[in-house]
């Protein structure tokens, strides 16, 4: 598929996402999100695809937000349309993909740039990055998940300090608030993800998107997480990836997993 903002590349078993607007620091318009949703869609269709990176094009920036040329003059149905349609279309699918997602954070990660990286399963940051959601200077709120993801990363009293002064946080602040999993140097940034990535390679598909789903069910309203981990662990009794982890283990022998 051809994409006018984002670059797809399939790289051994990895699907590297690059966010390509480096002119407006990948600022996320209507056009990228949309793009960024099919790439997502089509990489969790694609079993050769055991792990995807997803990353800005460029030094300066992962992505430095929504894109405010586009909503400046929205009334308040669109702002609410805007705000649903895009954490359905991008922020929830990536955060509920099968597959697991890695944001290298290359840079600026400021509104739906903050958002989109916590979407992600795990972030690692490169030293220069700098985070934070600063909808408030704009006379908004965070509208793709902020409010919500940012307390379940960092706890409600720094999120409340971080959404209400607007302030930007560096990667190592970052780092002791349990905002990104990793800081690196910028030219080492692809690589940690790689390292992370090829660990997570070895194991089931299978039972990494069940884990996946368990844990996002604590932090769904109304649902049990417990019995949610329940159903998901009995459900890797009946997978090929289970027989063949046990049956590996038992004749000591690396694993083989076909994912199903
Ligand atoms: N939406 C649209 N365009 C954006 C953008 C955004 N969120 N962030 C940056 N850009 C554009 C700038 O308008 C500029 O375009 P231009 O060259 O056509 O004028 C280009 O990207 C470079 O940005 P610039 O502001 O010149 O870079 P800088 O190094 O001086 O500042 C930032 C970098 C990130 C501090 C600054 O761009 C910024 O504050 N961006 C907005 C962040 C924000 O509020 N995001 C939340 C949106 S809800």
């Amino acid at each position: 598929m051809n994409y006018n903002n984002i670059l797809f590349e399939n790289k051994n078993g990895l699907g590297i996402i690059t966010i390509n607007r480096p002119d407006k620091l990948n600022a996320l318009n209507k056009e990228t999100i949309n793009e960024l949703s099919l790439a997502f869609k089509s990489a969790e269709a694609d079993k050769s695809i055991k792990v995807i990176i997803l990353t800005g094009s460029g030094t300066k920036a992962f992505v430095a937000g929504a894109d405010i040329s586009e909503f400046s003059n929205f009334s308040i149905s669109q702002g609410k349309e805007l705000s649903a349609e895009g954490q359905k279309k991008l922020f929830d699918l990536i955060e509920n993909l099968k597959t697991p997602v890695i944001a290298a954070v290359n840079g600026f990660a400021l509104g739906g740039g903050l958002e989109l990286a916590m979407s992600c399963h795990i972030r690692v940051a490169s030293e220069n990055a700098k985070m934070g959601l600063p909808e408030v200077s704009l006379g908004v709120i965070p509208g793709y998940g902020g409010t919500q993801r940012l307390p379940q990363l960092v706890g409600k009293g720094k999120a409340m300090e971080m959404i209400m002064t607007a302030d930007m946080i560096t990667a190592s602040e970052a780092l002791v608030h349990g905002l990104v999993n990793h800081v690196v140097a910028i030219e080492q940034l692809l690589e940690k993800c790689e390292e992370i990535a090829s660990k997570i390679i070895t194991k089931s598909p299978a039972a990494i998107s069940s884990a996946i789903k368990a844990i996002n069910a604590r932090f769904i309203d109304g649902v049990n997480g417990f019995e949610v981990e329940i159903a998901e662990f009995g459900n890797c009794f009946g997978t090929d990836d289970f027989k063949e982890g046990t049956a590996a283990f038992l004749e000591k022998r690396k694993a083989n997993f076909n994912g199903n």
